[in-house]
């Protein structure tokens, strides 16, 4: 299986490393990515627990989270699949990028990047992904990423007592390449 995967404009996909801590605390100290994390991301000791949860993920073969790096190898922002489902060749994509590196590519490099390998390295079939619908700008990677939409999943997701529609979309490896 590779680690590695070389995208274009000098990105790079690879495992996250405990040296990216410090990115990874600045990364979740913005309110809009708070939700992003499975657990709290306060302090440089719960970054470098973050960083090791995914290191244990991939261990385990649960989930496979990929830092985007640049070519100074400084990580912009993290693409991941999880939720497999190895009998139906399933699995749920996520992204994200630090506020400095947005707006140039990244996230949907990434997510180009991360649905090939998924499909080469992995053998899934088919990738699923959900954004809220005051989500624009993940809406345009996903549809830049090959993945179509699918459906509307009405007050799918409650935060501080507002209900949100989330949109889900989907690609399968039989999908045409994106442009
Ligand atoms: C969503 C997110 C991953 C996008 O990352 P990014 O690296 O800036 O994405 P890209 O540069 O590859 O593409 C961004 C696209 O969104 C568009 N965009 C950005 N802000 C937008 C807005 N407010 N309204 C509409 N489109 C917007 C950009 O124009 C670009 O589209 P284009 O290529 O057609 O011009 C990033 O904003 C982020 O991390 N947000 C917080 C976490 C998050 O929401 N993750 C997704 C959860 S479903």
């Amino acid at each position: 299986m590779r680690h590695q995967v070389q995208l274009p404009a000098g990105l790079s996909l690879r495992p996250w490393a405990p040296s990216d801590a410090r990115t990874v605390l600045r990364a979740f100290a913005e309110p809009l990515m708070e939700r992003q994390a499975d657990a709290p991301v306060a302090t440089f000791a719960d970054a470098e627990r973050w960083i090791e949860r995914r290191r244990g993920q991939w261990r385990r073969e649960s989930a496979y989270a990929f830092a985007v790096t640049d070519d100074a190898d400084t990580a912009l922002g993290g693409v991941a699949v999880g939720r497999l489902d190895l009998r139906h060749g399933t699995g749920w994509i996520s992204y994200w990028t630090t506020s400095a590196a947005r707006g140039r590519g990244v996230a949907t490099h990434g997510c180009r990047g991360l649905a090939q390998w998924c499909f080469t390295e992995l053998g899934l079939f088919r990738l699923e992904l959900g954004h809220r619908t005051d989500n624009p700008a993940s809406c345009r990677v996903a549809l830049a990423a090959g993945f179509a939409t699918e459906a509307l999943q009405r007050q799918k997701l409650a935060w501080d007592g507002v209900r949100h529609d989330v949109e889900t979309h989907a690609r399968l490896a039989t999908d045409p390449q994106p442009a």
